[in-house]
């Protein structure tokens, strides 16, 4: 198992050998992506601490100066028009659907995806539209849209998932990225775990609430993030 910090994503990578397919060569790929986790892991590096050009790094294996995503919004490159004309083209599913996998997406893709169409090489698709949100959320199924008020999206997550897991092809690899928006603001809480924890207060480290807003001040101030701050000027 290999563990990599994005600062505010976490990505978790199970990778294995599968047995099933014809050619013993090959692995396939559950990758869950966890967001704002605030937490910082001893030896890990991340590219751009910030969720659109992280995300974008983590579909392309660029930086942010070669994938164009700067910051959280359209005019910053998130989701924006060289992304879907350029990048997007030529990324990790791509490559991996060229390779013959079944490549699977459910959850939060790029903040500023509010959109139809399924993004190039994904076998199947469950997007979300926009930024996190728990409940009376809109999604695109592999082409479709469609509106949930009461579902929870975690466990729609889930649903999709295993749904796809039970039902993988022997001869071929998957490829699959479960991107749950959770822990990220504003942690709303399924009904049924909302009572759960009545007193209990969350452990607060001297990470906490480092800067709400990084990218506000150029110059700096009102954040401790010193990569943020040079990354901003070589922009
Ligand atoms: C995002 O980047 C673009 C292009 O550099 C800039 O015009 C815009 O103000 C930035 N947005 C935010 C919220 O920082
Ligand atoms: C659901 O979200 C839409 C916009 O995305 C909003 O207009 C509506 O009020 C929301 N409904 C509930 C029940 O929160
Ligand atoms: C986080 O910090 C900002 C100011 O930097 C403050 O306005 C906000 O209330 C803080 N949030 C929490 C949950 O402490």
């Amino acid at each position: 198992m290999y563990t990599f910090a994005y600062c505010s994503l976490v990505v978790v990578c199970f990778g294995s050998i599968s047995a099933d397919v014809n050619s013993d060569s090959g692995y396939n790929f559950l990758v869950i992506v966890t967001d704002d986790q605030d937490i910082m892991l001893n030896g890990m590096f991340t590219t751009s601490p910030i969720c659109c050009p992280s995300r974008s790094s983590i579909l392309t294996g660029k930086y942010a100066h070669n994938h164009q995503t700067k910051n959280n919004s359209r005019s910053g490159g998130c989701y924006g028009r060289v992304w879907r004309e350029t990048i997007e083209p030529a990324a990790l599913p791509v490559w991996l659907s060229q390779a013959g996998y079944d490549t699977f997406f459910a959850g939060k893709y790029l903040n500023e995806y509010f959109s139809a169409s399924i993004p190039p090489g994904w076998s199947q698709w469950f997007g979300l539209h926009g930024n996190s949100r728990y409940y009376n959320f809109t999604v695109t199924e592999n082409g479709k849209v469609a509106t949930y008020t009461n579902e929870y999206f975690t466990d729609y997550l889930d649903t999709k998932t295993v749904n796809f897991l039970k039902n993988l092809r022997a001869d071929r690899h998957f490829f699959a990225m479960v991107t749950p928006p959770a822990p990220h603001a504003p942690f709303t809480p399924a009904d049924r775990h909302k009572d759960l924890f009545p007193n209990v207060k969350a452990i607060q480290t001297p990470n906490f609430n480092i800067s709400s807003s990084p990218l506000r001040n150029i110059d700096g101030s009102g954040t401790r993030q010193f990569v943020l701050k040079i990354l901003i000027r070589l922009f």
